[in-house]
């Protein structure tokens, strides 16, 4: 009963997005592409429509939603202010990756927000996202559009799998390009701090509002005085059915290699997650290659595709290579983490 229907990416039919767009009209659910992953859309300014969302993707109903916009006349409705940072982050970077935290206006229901007194939004620049809210003419709440707990989808069969006779249609516009979800930034503090690293970094917002710091929680264990600003960062996620574990410091193939001999003695099937420099030195039943160590914006649109693949060949143990922490490889880093449960090997002092 969830319609399939394949749309053009760069110029999507008119009738399908209408189509889409009549369904959010009513308050039903529809999942499109953006640049980052797909979302799961419904009316942002609908608390039913919204509870909905949650219910589908058994979603925490404390973790809040993003409003999505197609134009800035959008956002002044559900927002009481626009901070001066903002607004030079909008000029910058929207339409594009970028979500940013303000303070709500009425019009937005208590589902969306999860009680806080702020609402989160993003401009995406997809052009299936944009054509189908403008069609809409609402603010369209979307979260990844993933059943919750699982890695964010990044192509339409991922989000058939988990969700499809759960809601009522998907937009089939092939891959998200950047394959991680959107930095969401709050810009009601001084200086902005980053709550999700992803595709705009650190280093490319500060050239325009000066300092930007990063929650110090999100590459930690969620624990006792130290919980991230936004909700939904506490949670384990992006989780495959595999136990994961990231293996850093010297001799990593080794020490993989190592265990990899040791998890298929006691009858495991092993999964590594490699790069294309690695990936011909496992010995693994399972070696997955999320691309080239140059080229960290290809590991990070191939990231969530592969975990789920482990998935999908039934891995019992994943042991997978770890990133810089700085740059694009801080959100990498963030989403591996979160998907080991924060457990790391050292490979330090092993054989090679
Ligand atoms: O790239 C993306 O942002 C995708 C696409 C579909 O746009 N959406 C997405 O939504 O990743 P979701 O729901 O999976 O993640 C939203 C995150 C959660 O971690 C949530 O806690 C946080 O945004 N968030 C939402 N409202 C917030 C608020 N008012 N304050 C702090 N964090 C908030
Ligand atoms: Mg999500």
């Amino acid at each position: 009963k969830t319609i399939l229907r394949k749309v053009d990416p760069l110029q999507p039919d008119a009738d399908i997005i209408a189509e889409g767009a009549e369904i959010l009209k009513r308050g039903g659910l529809v999942a499109f592409p953006t640049e980052t992953v797909y979302g799961l859309g419904g009316n942002g300014l609908d608390g039913e429509a919204c509870k909905g969302i949650y219910l589908a993707k058994g979603r925490p109903s404390d973790n809040p939603l993003i409003l999505h916009i197609s134009q800035i006349s959008e956002l002044r409705p559900i927002v009481r202010e626009i901070p001066a940072a903002a607004q030079k982050l909008m000029d910058a970077f929207w339409p594009g990756p970028l979500t940013m935290i303000f303070p709500k206006t009425d019009i937005v229901p208590d589902s969306v927000t999860g009680g806080l007194d702020t609402v989160a939004v993003r401009f995406p620049s997809h052009p299936v996202a944009m054509a189908l809210i403008r069609a809409a003419g609402l603010p369209i709440a979307a979260p990844s559009a993933n059943a919750s707990g699982k890695p964010s989808p990044t192509r339409a069969s991922h989000v058939a799998f988990d969700l499809d006779g759960k809601i009522d249609m998907i937009l089939d516009g092939g891959a998200a390009e950047w394959g991680l979800e959107s930095t969401i930034v709050d810009v009601s503090v001084t200086p902005p701090m980053i709550l999700r690293p992803g595709a705009i970094t650190k280093e490319m917002m500060e050239p325009f509002v000066g300092e930007v710091t990063v929650d110090p929680a999100i590459l930690q264990k969620p624990q006792e005085g130290l919980r991230p600003k936004a909700p939904g960062m506490k949670y384990t996620h992006y989780s495959p059915r595999a136990e994961v574990y990231l293996v850093r410091g010297e001799g990593v193939q080794a020490k993989i290699n190592a265990l990899t001999a040791q998890e298929k003695a006691a009858g495991k099937k092993v999964g590594v997650l490699a790069t294309e420099e690695s990936k011909d030195g496992y010995t693994a039943d399972i070696v997955l290659s999320v691309g080239s160590r140059e080229n960290l914006e290809e590991v990070g649109a191939n990231l969530f595709k592969v975990l789920r693949k482990f998935d999908f060949l039934e891995a019992d143990t994943v042991y997978a290579e770890v990133f810089p922490l700085e740059g694009e490889g801080l959100a990498i880093m963030n989403r591996l983490q979160k998907s080991a449960g924060y457990r790391f090997i050292e490979a330090k002092g092993e054989e090679k």
